[in-house]
């Protein structure tokens, strides 16, 4: 499963990306507010540190004005690539930008028809939300299942990206469940690294270490 990080801070990005290297980022209006910068300064600066996709978000709500907006977003790098909402405008607009050639991630969706409206609509990556369907009582993870079966049955090739990822065990049921990718805030991502059996491993090596050099230097 790859590993994209959902921010527009660049720091959080280099950090991550110094741990491991990072397969993506998402980004979105509200994750740009977040980081008080210009969008196209940030995708420029990202692009610059991540090789993998990075989503851009549109925020026309006509057809038009959203493959407008992406095709000036697909100038910025290489590996940008266009998030639309899953709205008809939003497909009619996949529809365009895919066959002028620039991939499109169909965001905020919630259901498993969505999914497959947007596979149908030549998407490259679709993104249901699943800690958004946490929050109100349905269980997300239960439509990431669901995409994959239906694109296993139809071969779609769209990829499954798991989005609204809230904790580890998001990250853990994705795998698990054969999604492609999964988006996460920086504080999931450090959070992945931990575990007290390690840390408290580590405690007693460190411990036993010093106990052995304080006999071997007593004799
Ligand atoms: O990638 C989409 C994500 O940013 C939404 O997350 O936590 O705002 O539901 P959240």
């Amino acid at each position: 499963m790859k590993i994209f990080l959902d921010t527009a801070d660049t720091k959080e990005i280099k950090a991550a990306d110094d741990i491991i290297q990072l397969d993506g980022v998402t980004t979105n209006p509200t994750l740009i507010m977040k980081a008080g910068r210009d969008y196209n300064e940030a995708l420029k600066e990202i692009c610059s540190i991540v090789k993998g996709p990075v989503s851009a978000e549109t925020v026309s709500l006509d057809a038009d004005g959203m493959v407008k907006e992406g095709i000036a977003f697909s100038k910025i790098a290489k590996n940008i690539i266009i998030k639309v909402p899953m709205t008809i405008e939003g497909m009619k607009a996949c529809q365009k930008l895919t066959q002028k050639g620039i991939k499109v991630n169909v965001t905020l969706v919630f259901s498993a028809n969505q999914a497959l409206l947007a596979a149908k609509s030549g998407a490259f990556i679709v993104s249901p939300f699943v800690g958004r369907l946490d929050d109100i009582g349905e269980i997300g993870m239960d439509l990431v299942r669901e995409i994959k079966q239906i694109y296993d049955n139809y071969k779609f090739k769209t990829q499954i990206l798991v989005a609204s990822i809230r904790n580890p065990i998001h990250v853990l049921e994705a795998a698990k469940i054969g999604a492609d990718i999964a988006t996460l805030p920086y504080s999931v991502f450090e959070q992945l690294f931990k575990h007290t059996l390690t840390d408290a491993g580590i405690k007693r090596f460190l411990e036993d270490w010093d106990a052995l050099n304080k006999t071997l230097k007593k004799k």
